[in-house]
Formats: structure tokens, C-alpha cells, sequence
């Protein structure tokens, strides 16, 4: 089978299409055919060589796939060869063959296509929980969103409407970024600057917001605190530019503005609370099969498309969700 294999840190130079033998599921495993596989930043961070992302080179990325599965391993019920999935694999995904826990494979619904759901198990999933669970958003919460261009960044947008209701307020790292963010349904969005904070809180008539979805490790941390309402949460889930992190604020600034600072992260979940993951990828779906959640995608033609979208991506140039054709 044909898949993507990154051979040492790097940039593209090190990505390539290989071909490989075909995994076979152990225990409590799926083997998947892999139909189409989400892109993500992780996939990034571990190829440009930050820490703590690759436990070895090779590496093999891809973290959300769409298929069929192909066979089941020992143990496995509820799931059948033929039957039509999304999955969240440890890594691997970006391949013609995938092996799977089967706890975080979920069967599709009917009339949800496999292009559109290789983007749930990870991207729309963390999305999710990013708000309901670790932000504890609840209808007419005002959500201020850093990296509101991107593939989370859209996801959030569509989300908040189907649970309620909000005010949305993005930030982007370029202004040309900030067009994509208003058209998958920010208020506003604002390109990242030292005016940020005065922008934000002008856009909320000087009360501030209500939660914030912050992946820039603790580089826009200060500007979160300066527009916290009272009460809000803060939600830390990633650290794009893999820089050093600084420390987290003093506990009397958190005390005086009521406010609960967190984290979120998909890995840890999938290793310690699949469950939790899973019911999250199962509501994501129910969601898009309703016809409530439409998420739209950009579509690579295949593995071999992959290394310039994460080129894309890495120089923060890229906007939405891509997802990749990988099978039939
Ligand atoms: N904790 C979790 O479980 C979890 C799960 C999924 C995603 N995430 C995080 O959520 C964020 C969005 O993920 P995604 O897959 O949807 O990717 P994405 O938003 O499509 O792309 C990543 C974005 O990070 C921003 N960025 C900021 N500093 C950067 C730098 N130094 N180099 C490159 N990009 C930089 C860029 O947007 P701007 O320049 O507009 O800010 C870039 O577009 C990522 O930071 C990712 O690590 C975390």
C-alpha cells in the first residue's frame, strides 16, 4: 500500500509517498481502507521536530480517517468488515490502510459522505469538546477564537449556532486570513497586533468575552486576560510556533477576575478517555447527518498533494479544512 512517510525533521524534503506492507489488526483493532484522511497541524509540529510529537523516524502522520473496514481484529464487536467509518488512529492515517482502535472507531450514518466525515474525527471532535466540555460554552456566550482561519478555527464557527447561539470574534495571524474567518461565520476578526485587545473589547461594547480558544501556547496569553469578562474561561490547546512557553499567570489575577484557565488536549483524551472521545465524534456526526453541520473542504487529489498543504499550513498560509483523497 502506498503512504506517507516523513524520514527526519524537517520540511517537505523529508516527506514522501512509499510504498509499504499492509497492517494487520491486533486485538481490539480494526484494519481500515482508507476512502479519505483529515490534515492537522500535530502532522506539522511532528515534522517540523517539536517536541514530545514523534517517538521515532521515520515517522508516519495522519491522526483522522473516513474509510471501510477491511478487517477486525480479536475481540472487536459491533464493527464489521464493509462497514462504513471514521476513526482517530494514534498515527498513520495518511495511508491507503490504517489500523484503528476500534473504541475510537465510529460507524458513519447513512448519507454522511466519506469526504466530509474525514474531517470529524479529530478537527470537529476537538472542536466540540473544546467548547462544551473544556470551555463550558452555553448559548449567547461571547468566544474569542486565535487562529480563527483554519481548519479548528472554522469548525468553531460552524458549532456555535447548533448549540445555541453566540458571538463570535476571531483572531489571524495575516489580514488576508481574516476573510475566511467572517465567511465561515465570524462577527469579526481581527489580524493580531498591538491593538488587539482594544479591538476586542470595542467589538463587545467594553464587557469582553466570554471564552477564549487559545492555541498559541502563551504567546497571546496576556491579551486573553486583558479581555476575560468576568467569569470567562480561557482554554489553552496547542502551541503553534513550538516556541518556549512562559509562565502561566499569578493566582491572584485568575482569582480576582473569577476567571478558569484550562486545558485540552485530543491525545491525552484518546489515551485516557476514549469513551468521552468517541461520544463526542458520535455527536459531531448526528450533526452533520441531520443536516444542521456543514463543514466545507478543501479535497487534495492525494497522498502525494500532502506535503505542500502541510507546507501550506506551516507558513501559516493556509485557510479551512483539507482533507485528502486517499482510496476509491
Ligand atoms: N489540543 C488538541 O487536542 C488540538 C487538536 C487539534 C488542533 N489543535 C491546535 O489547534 C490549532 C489549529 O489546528 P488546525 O489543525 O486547525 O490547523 P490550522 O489552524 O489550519 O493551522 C494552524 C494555524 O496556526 C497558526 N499559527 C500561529 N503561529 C504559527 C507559527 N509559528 N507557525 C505556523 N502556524 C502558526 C496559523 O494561523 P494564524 O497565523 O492565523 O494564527 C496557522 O494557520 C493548532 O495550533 C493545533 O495544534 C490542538
Amino acid at each position: 500500500m502506498r503512504a506517507l512517510v516523513m524520514t527526519a525533521p524537517g520540511g517537505s524534503e523529508n516527506s514522501q509517498v512509499q510504498e509499504i506492507a499492509a497492517p494487520h489488526p491486533g486485538p481490539g483493532q480494526v484494519a481500515i481502507d482508507v476512502a479519505h484522511a483529515g490534515l492537522n497541524f500535530v502532522d506539522v509540529m511532528t515534522r517540523r521536530g517539536d517536541a514530545a510529537y514523534a517517538a521515532e523516524w521515520p515517522y508516519r502522520p495522519g491522526k483522522e480517517v473516513s474509510g471501510t473496514v477491511r478487517e477486525v481484529g480479536a475481540g472487536v464487536t459491533g464493527l464489521a468488515v464493509g462497514d462504513r467509518v471514521v476513526a482517530a488512529p494514534v498515527g498513520a492515517g495518511l495511508a491507503e490502510v490504517v489500523l484503528a482502535e476500534a473504541a475510537l472507531t465510529v460507524p458513519l450514518p447513512d448519507g454522511v459522505a466519506l469526504r466530509e466525515a474525514a474531517a470529524v474525527p479529530l478537527g470537529l471532535a476537538t472542536s466540540l469538546l473544546l467548547l462544551t466540555d473544556a470551555g463550558r460554552f452555553t448559548a449567547g456566550d461571547t468566544v474569542l477564537v486565535h487562529s480563527a482561519g483554519g481548519g479548528i478555527g472554522n469548525a468553531v464557527a460552524r458549532l456555535v449556532p447548533l448549540l445555541g447561539g453566540g458571538r463570535l470574534i476571531g483572531t489571524v495571524g495575516r489580514a488576508e486570513k481574516a476573510a475566511a474567518a467572517i465567511a465561515s461565520g465570524y462577527q469579526h476578526a481581527f489580524a493580531r497586533g498591538d491593538d488587539t485587545a482594544e479591538a476586542v473589547r470595542a467589538a463587545t461594547g467594553g464587557r469582553g468575552v466570554d471564552l477564549v480558544l487559545d492555541p498559541l501556547g502563551t504567546a497571546a496569553l496576556d491579551l486573553d486576560l486583558a479581555v476575560a469578562a468576568p467569569g470567562a474561561r480561557i482554554v489553552l490547546f496547542g502551541n503553534a510556533s513550538g516556541g518556549a512557553v512562559a509562565d502561566l499567570p499569578p493566582l491572584s489575577r485568575l482569582m480576582a477576575g473569577n476567571l478558569t484557565l484550562t486545558g485540552f488536549s485530543h491525545r491525552g483524551l484518546a489515551a485516557t478517555a476514549p469513551d468521552r472521545l468517541a461520544r463526542a465524534i458520535r455527536r459531531v456526526l448526528d450533526l452533520v447527518a441531520d443536516g444542521g453541520l456543514e463543514l466545507p473542504v478543501t479535497e487534495l487529489p492525494g497522498l502525494d498533494a500532502v506535503p505542500a498543504a502541510h507546507d501550506a499550513m506551516q507558513e501559516g498560509r493556509a485557510t479551512g479544512k483539507y482533507v485528502v483523497r486517499v482510496g476509491g
